[in-house]
């Protein structure tokens, strides 16, 4: 029999709380559906105390997800925790996740507290939160740095006082992998009540070893792992879902533990959450990269094409990378669409289906083959009814050398129709100008512009990410054509309107205080 680990999804947490990984409720709320159709066990939704965007956005998400955990962050303090319970109300399963730190250094300057202060505000807070939820996660934050005998008394203490699950972050990413499992050995050790409870592992990839360090906690006997779809997360980021799921499932002999995880989500997802944040995978990223399954040197072509095991650990399809080239065509009626949606493991919603067929349908004009790629960026690159404030109707550009680039750009906002024109350093350049002189945005400065082609082939799609920077946030808008300009114009008109929303929520809320 195999252990069974639990998944604690922090993408939204401690994954959006990077710089250049924020996400606005709609997005969250894509991300926690699919991290539901994964089969995380939990998924931390934020830190409800912190903003009344996070208060939102874990309401929301506890009040969507039925089929896991939703969990929400919070300090040792009563005001977070009820704050926590209040934006969880709606959860099926709820768990308040309350932390701490226990190292010296954290202590003593962050905290400005003792140790002993420390322990008494640990067993107090948690016993505040079991009163108000039976799910209380605690974790001890810097806990690798912790000093080990303490760190055994604030475990023992707060599962005296209601914890369910002990959670040891190694918070800067400063641990190495056999001292992880001696930590997480050491604690179950010195605190036979473990047995009762589950053990976490939260570990950050400070020095490239989240993975190792987290599957030696495993080893060392814990039951839970706490990660991040793509490794999002604080500076180098948390151990990534993706890498954790697979070792444990290609590594049986060694792990001997499993996962709920469907693994054929694995890329859809990574795909999806890069796209909101308005990046890709480096090509050479475990498990969901470009090249993870790509054999370029002859040798090792023909080894796989004699037996796949020669180089192939874990097969592509695992992971959801399908090797299907053609699904569709022209004639594919809205049932068959929607039934090769279902497949991928899509479920839309009526408009939303609705507007990915004409896509589909348009697209099939133009290229030949329809892949399952062409169709997983058709549903990325969904934008919500609400979100379209102003709407491409056409633009024109004319390029040449040397003079400068001029484009024309025509927008739609509210049936009232706007044209602008504008001199620009290329193509891509002269139009977002015009744009500008359109939606005249709040100040911003541009953070980045990124172009990949969805399939093979030089008609492939091309899905352009543009983001944003503002004082304090940033913003990604995404745009898909087999022209580029098009891609671009359209992935930079979202981003304005994503922006121009915020920036309206802000007066709104400005007003209303
Ligand atoms: O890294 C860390 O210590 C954390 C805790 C809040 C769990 O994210
Ligand atoms: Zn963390």
């Amino acid at each position: 029999m195999k252990n069974r680990v639990k998944i604690f999804d922090t993408t939204l947490r401690d994954g959006e709380q990077a710089p250049g990984c924020s996400m606005n409720l709609k997005e969250k709320l894509e991300v926690a559906k699919r991290l539901e159709l994964l089969k995380v066990d939990i998924i931390e939704a934020g830190f409800a105390i912190s903003s009344p965007g996070d208060f939102e956005s874990v309401s929301a998400v506890a009040e969507t997800v039925k089929d896991c955990s939703v969990a929400s962050l919070a300090r040792c303090a009563e005001k977070d925790i009820d704050a926590a319970y209040e934006a969880l109300k709606k959860a099926e399963s709820p768990r308040i996740h309350i932390f701490i730190a226990t190292s010296p250094i954290h202590m003593e300057y962050k905290l400005k507290m003792s140790p002993d202060e420390v322990l008494e505000k640990a067993a107090a807070m948690v016993r505040y939160a079991k009163k108000l939820c039976p799910d209380v996660e605690f974790s001890a934050e810097d806990a690798t740095r912790s000093d080990p005998k303490f760190l055994s008394e604030i475990v023992r203490t707060v599962i005296k006082n209601g914890a369910n699950v002990v959670n040891i972050p190694d918070t800067v990413g400063y641990s190495t992998p056999n001292e992880m499992r001696s930590i997480i050995e050491q604690v179950i050790k010195n605190v036979p009540e473990c047995e009762d409870i589950e053990l976490s592992v939260h570990c950050h990839n400070d020095l490239g070893m989240a993975t190792a360090n987290s599957l030696s906690g495993i080893l060392g006997g814990a039951s839970q792992v706490e990660c991040t779809v793509n490794g999002l997360g604080e500076r180098a980021g948390n151990a990534p879902l993706e890498e954790i799921v697979m070792a444990l499932r290609t590594r049986p002999d060694i792990y001997n533990a499993d996962t709920r995880i469907d693994s054929t989500k694995i890329y859809s997802t990574s795909k999806a959450v890069f796209g909101i944040i308005g990046r890709t995978a480096p090509l050479n990223k475990p498990i969901v990269g470009a090249n993870a399954f790509s054999h370029e040197a002859g040798i090792h072509q023909h080894g796989v094409l004699a037996n796949r095991e020669t180089y192939e650990i874990m097969t592509p399809e695992s992971v959801g990378v399908s090797s299907n080239s053609m699904v569709l065509g022209k004639h594919s009626g809205k049932h068959a669409f929607n039934d090769a949606l279902k497949q991928l493991g899509y479920t839309l919603n009526k408009d939303d289906l609705g507007d990915c067929f004409k896509r589909f349908k348009v697209l099939c004009d133009k290229k030949k083959t329809v892949s399952i790629k062409d169709i997983e960026a058709l549903v990325r690159n969904i934008t919500p009814e609400e979100s379209k404030h102003y709407t491409l109707k056409s633009y024109s550009v004319h390029i040449g050398h040397p003079e400068s680039a001029t484009a024309v750009i025509t927008l739609e906002k509210d049936g009232k129709i706007f044209k602008e024109v504008s001199l620009g350093n290329g193509p891509v350049d002269a139009a977002f100008r015009a744009v500008d002189k359109i939606t005249n945005p709040p100040k911003y400065s541009f953070e980045n512009y990124v172009i990949q082609s969805v399939s093979e082939g030089k008609d492939s799609l091309g899905e352009v990410m543009t983001t944003l920077r503002t004082a304090d946030r940033v913003f990604t808008g995404r745009g898909l054509s087999t022209d580029v300009i098009e891609a671009s114009i359209e992935a930079y008109v979202h981003t304005q309107n994503k922006l121009l929303d915020s920036f309206r929520q802000k007066e709104g809320a400005d007003c209303d205080a």
